[in-house]
């Protein structure tokens, strides 16, 4: 049976990860890292750090460490991505995405979704760190925003985290950035780019 949206439940995984969370950064100044990232998400007033050691031979992530101030699904989420990058190429867990980390916990309340994404950005920016740092700055990944609506200045970056803010058809979209209130020439791409992140975090278009 579909869950209702605003259903507050959490799987034992969650909770687990949450009250248990691994690989914490205890001691940040005696913590030698190969790469940082730090990200933070205004909206929710969360913060994320995550530092990593990698070995430099293999591009093999050795050690991933993270603190934050983010909600209990930031921490569960965190927590479950650090396990799965230990051991993981570099290559690799740049691409995991939230779904990945969601589908490891069992599933996390819908509207809980957008808080698991600090984890997987601070990763990547952890990793892009250990690129610049160690001579390769052809592989940094740059995550740039495309603006879609030129009226109200929404970006791409916006709708999908309107998305993972719980849109999911155009007025809601519209509700939470305000993107096509003016010309409206906008909303066929917004639309698109819409069903494309519907599809991304849920599965769904
Ligand atoms: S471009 Fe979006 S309202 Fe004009």
């Amino acid at each position: 049976m579909e869950k209702e949206r605003n259903e507050w439940v959490y799987t034992e995984k969650v909770k687990d990860h949450f009250l248990n969370p691994r690989n914490i950064l205890e001691d940040e100044q005696s913590y030698e890292d190969d790469g940082k990232g730090i990200v933070g998400n205004i909206k929710c007033g969360d913060r994320m750090m995550m530092v990593i050691k990698v070995d430099k031979d293999k591009n093999v992530i050795t050690d991933c460490r993270w603190k934050t101030y983010g909600c209990a699904s930031a921490i569960a989420s965190t927590s479950a991505l650090s396990e799965m990058v230990i051991g993981m190429p570099l290559e690799e867990a740049y691409h995991i995405s939230p779904k990945d980390v969601t589908a490891q916990l069992g599933g996390l309340p819908e509207h809980k979704i957008h808080c698991s994404v600090l984890g997987d950005k601070a990763l990547r920016a952890a990793i892009n760190d250990y690129y610049q740092r160690n001579g390769m700055p052809e592989k940094v990944q740059k995550e740039e925003a495309r603006i879609i609506c030129q009226c109200m200045n929404v970006t791409d970056h916006e709708i999908e985290d309107a998305v993972l803010d719980g849109a999911r058809n155009y007025y809601e979209l519209q509700e939470r950035t305000k993107l096509g209130t003016v010309c409206g020439q906008c909303k066929d791409e917004a639309i698109e780019l819409l069903e494309k992140y519907k599809k991304k975090h849920f599965g769904e278009a």
